[in-house]
């Protein structure tokens, strides 16, 4: 018997907010584990959520889910943290530094209390500063210690770069690396559909970035928040671990000499399995990219010596 059969597999979610709720009813169609656990502070909000997805169990099944507590991190594989605040309109995500860093203290205290073996993957932005924090508090290696990165950005840049071609998003090969936020950058020289570069002019890159860029600004502007994509996002993630896919992801991870630059989180392709990160792939960029990745580490490493920890 394999051991996915054999053993269930766990995914706690602390937060149950947009992100939070839509990532588990996202793991939930997809049939991702066997237990989810959501947990809140606000404990009816994680009690009606997991009511809520339980009344679907007739017509989707395979997973048993409930509101739980601390303690049922114990056994958990993956552990989302999506819980804080998120941006209010003309917000930043660096705003919600402060806010969020000080929850994060207690809820990294409290699984590390119950699990020692788990995989912590962060949603709650600013995410790459928070999954650094992450690393630190818990004092587990950080391939264990994932953020989402610049996996929805790259999705977005794929999805408007491949509107503009009239070629599904799936066919396009593009990533957006570095912070999830305002430094982050395309890596347009890499870009290409079947091998083939992509023709854009300058005017065509720019929009096109700043689209993908100032799509959450855009979104919650529109609705407040943003939920389904990051949600799929994160289905993307799990799947990758629970099933040692060895996908090539941009996730935030912490770098170690890429491209000259170590003890930041930032996002960059890398192998995501079983063990989580296995490993960066060192892309080749041009002077340009190389310098905005720079700079977009600079930016995150001079919050991060502001905080406290
Ligand atoms: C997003 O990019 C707000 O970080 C969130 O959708």
């Amino acid at each position: 018997m394999s051991e996915s059969v054999s053993k269930p597999h766990r995914v706690v979610v602390i937060g149950t907010g947009a992100v939070g709720s839509t990532t588990a009813y996202t793991l939930l169609l997809r049939n991702r584990m066997s237990e989810l656990v959501f947990i809140d502070a606000n404990k009816d909000k994680a009690l009606g959520e997991a009511l809520d997805m339980n009344h679907g169990l007739p017509f989707v099944g395979g997973v048993k889910l409930w509101a739980g507590d601390y303690s049922d991190c114990k056994d958990a594989d993956i552990i989302i943290i999506a819980a804080g605040s998120n941006q209010r309109p003309g917000e930043t995500r660096i705003d919600l530094l402060n806010r969020n860093a000080a929850i994060f203290d207690d809820i990294i205290k409290n699984i590390t209390k119950y699990n020692d073996h788990g995989i912590l993957l962060i949603a709650t932005n600013p995410v790459d500063i928070l999954s650094y924090v992450s690393w630190k508090k818990s004092g587990w290696p950080a391939n264990r210690v994932i953020g989402s990165g610049t996996l929805l950005d790259s999705a977005r840049f794929r999805y408007l770069i491949g509107k503009h071609k009239e070629i599904d998003p799936r066919s396009i090969h593009a990533h957006i690396i570095g912070e999830h936020g305002d430094s982050e950058l395309p890596v347009w020289s890499l870009a290409n559909v079947a091998g083939s570069a992509l023709a854009f002019d300058e005017a065509e890159q720019d929009d096109i970035f700043n689209s993908t860029k100032n799509a959450a600004y855009e979104i919650i502007n529109a609705k407040g928040s943003t939920s389904y994509a990051i949600a799929l996002a994160l289905d993307r993630i799990v799947a990758a671990i629970l099933q040692n896919e060895h996908a090539v992801l941009n996730v935030s991870s912490l770098l170690d000499d890429y491209h000259g630059i170590s003890d930041v989180y930032l996002g960059v392709p890398s192998i995501v399995g079983r063990e989580g990160i296995r490993e960066k792939l060192q892309i080749p960029l041009n002077e340009k990219e190389e310098a905005l990745l720079r700079a977009s580490a600079a930016k995150l490493k001079d919050q991060i010596s502001q905080l406290n920890i």
